[in-house]
């Protein structure tokens, strides 16, 4: 996600906010600013692109004098990349700055109420809405202030705020989102991530939610919203630069991997108010929406996989029919497109060659395109007539995690809002899916922090030759992710097989200690895996099972179980895919292997 960087002391700020900065390129931005005040006014600088834009502009920050300032990499999420709406957002007469990482689910609401009370917008950030909103409320004492503000605001968060009239003090507050305070001699800093301020100390307060941080250059004091006074412990982080960079964890597939819970619920909540999902991009009336004949999905890779299960809950909630078709086969096979149907396409990049192609050739047809992207901006989020974004920050590690997440919880909005405007979905069951929904995100916390098991699990086949995944409907789609995962980081040949096809072929190629990994999540087909469970072991195979509770037939047969947490069959994906994640890391990282970029691939692939 973006970068904060604030800082109060005897030094002059701007240097040391684009120094922190600048430490937190790695987490990929767009734009970037500051807001320092002066000693009359607040003076602000924002640029579009790299850091070296915004470091020429202000001379390396010399050319903004003062000692109290806030900055910020922006990674765009509501509002194209540019210098309007790179932060730091101030209200009309620019005494107040605030600079945000995080959603405002409400902004929409929020901006409404403040244009009828006159306030203009200059940006189309939701953290502009932040800087009117504590003009609208201020009344002299900021600490107030803000906890007024923030008592209207829905989403996750991390603020640094900075008033003219009261240039002694730096604030920060949070909620789901990280901000840290950096204690110097006679000097604090503000950040979004340890990195940014490990060169200037390593004495570090943690801010948890909805606490509010008051720093002066003689000392800090920390409030929660009732304003009761709290105590906060300083703690000393040994951390490297390599490793705070990656929020301590080893690797960032881990990172991006543990950033799952806090993706999916960020891709959801805002878009269910009220027990209704709402999906605002999408601009179609629920007529229209309710009489498309026919659903195509074009994406690649991981993205493709989304699609694979997406087609078996589109089909099956809102009995819609869906064809969906790896973007380089779509491209070329001649698809019998008809003017109106709905094509989406799904990308992490939004940079995809093969996916701008189908989109493209799509849009030629008269087709409507509704893009399912992570980077705001991107080609597919700019040609596509809708955009839904899932909002998941930006990906590093090569092999996709969050962001599959994010795409998944996508589409189970997106099916189940078509359900709804089809007469398939309302009432009691409707209730009933929104509450294992919103479940989602902390199942799959549950479920990563079982991630000891898995690593004994994934030490037993470090020396795997070949490993096959097995499953049957959403949890066939979920054996392409598992399978891929596998193999792209580990350099183990794997296959994902629809369990009924293994007759077919396959099972000739089972020994003795073949690992087989068989997903059973769906109710209905319990059985008929349980069957090629026996079938496998028959011929020696070691079969790890994902399934879900109290499935003791299964469990009985398997040689390692790992058990989900309750949901609703068409959600399962989001459960299963998180243990084939670690056991695809964990086997990897035993191998040896350079787990974020494997070999001979590309985050994006941006040519056929
Ligand atoms: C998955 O781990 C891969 N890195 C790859 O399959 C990826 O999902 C595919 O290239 C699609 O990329 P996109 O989502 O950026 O379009």
């Amino acid at each position: 996600m973006c970068g904060i960087v604030g800082y109060i002391g005897k030094k002059q700020a701007a240097p040391v906010i684009l120094d922190g900065l600048e430490r937190l390129e790695y987490r990929g931005y767009d734009s970037a600013g500051m807001a320092v005040y002066d000693g009359s006014r607040l003076q602000i600088a924002k640029s579009t692109g790299r850091l070296n834009v915004l470091y020429n502009h202000t001379r390396g920050g010399e050319a903004l004098p003062g000692f109290v300032g806030i900055g910020h990499t922006r990674w765009a999420t509501h509002g194209m990349p540019n210098d309007v709406n790179a932060h730091p957002h101030v209200n009309k007469s620019g005494t107040i700055a605030v600079v945000q990482n995080g959603i405002i689910e409400n902004y929409l609401a929020l901006k409404k109420k403040l244009t009828d009370k006159g306030y203009e917008f200059v940006s189309d950030t939701d953290t502009e809405v932040l800087a009117h909103l504590l003009d609208y409320y201020y009344n002299g004492d900021p600490r107030k202030t803000i906890i007024k503000m923030i008592g209207h605001v829905e989403g996750s968060y991390a603020l640094g705020i900075v008033f003219a009239d009261h240039p002694d003090v730096l604030y920060g507050v949070r909620k789901e989102c990280p901000l840290i305070i950096g204690v110097g001699k006679d000097e604090y800093f503000m950040a979004s991530d340890v990195t940014a301020i490990l060169k200037y100390t390593r004495k570090v307060v943690y801010l948890n939610n909805l606490e509010i941080a008051e720093l002066r250059e003689g000392g800090m004091e920390f409030c929660t919203v009732d304003e009761d006074k709290i105590e906060k412990e300083t703690v000393t982080v040994d951390w490297d630069v390599s490793a705070a960079e990656k929020g301590g964890y080893e690797h960032y597939m881990l990172k991006e991997m543990m950033e799952q819970p806090k993706v999916v619920r960020d891709t959801l909540s805002p878009r269910i108010k009220k027990g209704e999902i709402v999906i605002e991009e999408l601009a179609m009336t629920d007529a229209e929406l309710a009489n498309v004949k026919k659903i195509f999905i074009a994406a690649c890779g991981s993205a493709y996989h989304t699609g694979v299960t997406a087609k078996y809950i589109f089909e099956n909630l809102a009995r819609v029919p869906v064809e969906v078709d790896l973007a380089s086969e779509f491209r070329y096979r001649d698809p019998l497109l008809e003017k109106n149907d709905l094509v989406i396409v799904i990308s992490q990049s939004g940079e995809t060659a093969d996916t701008i192609a189908a989109l493209r050739m799509a849009k030629e047809a008269g087709c409507r395109i509704l893009a399912i992207v992570n980077v705001v901006g991107s080609t597919i989020a700019r040609e596509a007539d809708f955009v839904m974004y899932t909002w998941a920050g930006p990906e590093i590690a090569v092999a996709t995690t969050k962001a599959y997440s994010a795409q998944m919880a996508a589409l189970y909005l997106l099916a189940m809002k078509l359900a709804k405007v089809r007469h398939y979905l309302h009432g009691r069951k409707q209730q009933a899916m929104l509450n294992d929904l919103m479940k989602l995100p902390e199942q799959i916390e549950l479920l990563l922090n079982n991630r000891e098991e898995i690593q004994r699990i994934a030490s037993r086949f470090i020396a795997a030759k070949y490993v096959f995944f097995m499953g049957r409907g959403i949890d066939y789609a979920i054996c392409l992710e598992g399978s891929l995962k596998l193999k792209e980081i580990s350099y183990i040949h794997s296959e994902a097989y629809a369990a009924g096809e293994l007759k077919h072929g396959t099972i000739s190629l089972i020994e003795e200690g073949t690992l087989v990994a068989a997903v059973s999540t769906q109710p209905s087909l319990y059985p008929k895996i349980l069957s090629n469970i026996k079938e496998v072991k028959a011929r020696g195979a070691v079969v790890l099972s994902i399934t879900t509770m109290g499935n003791i037939e299964i469990e009985k047969e398997s040689d390692y179980v790992i058990t989900l947490p309750e949901s609703n069959p068409l959600f399962f994906d989001s459960l299963a895919i998180i243990p084939l994640q670690m056991l695809a890391y964990y086997i990897a990282v035993g191998r040896g292997c350079d787990v974020d970029k494997p070999r001979n691939l590309a985050k994006s692939v941006t040519v056929e």
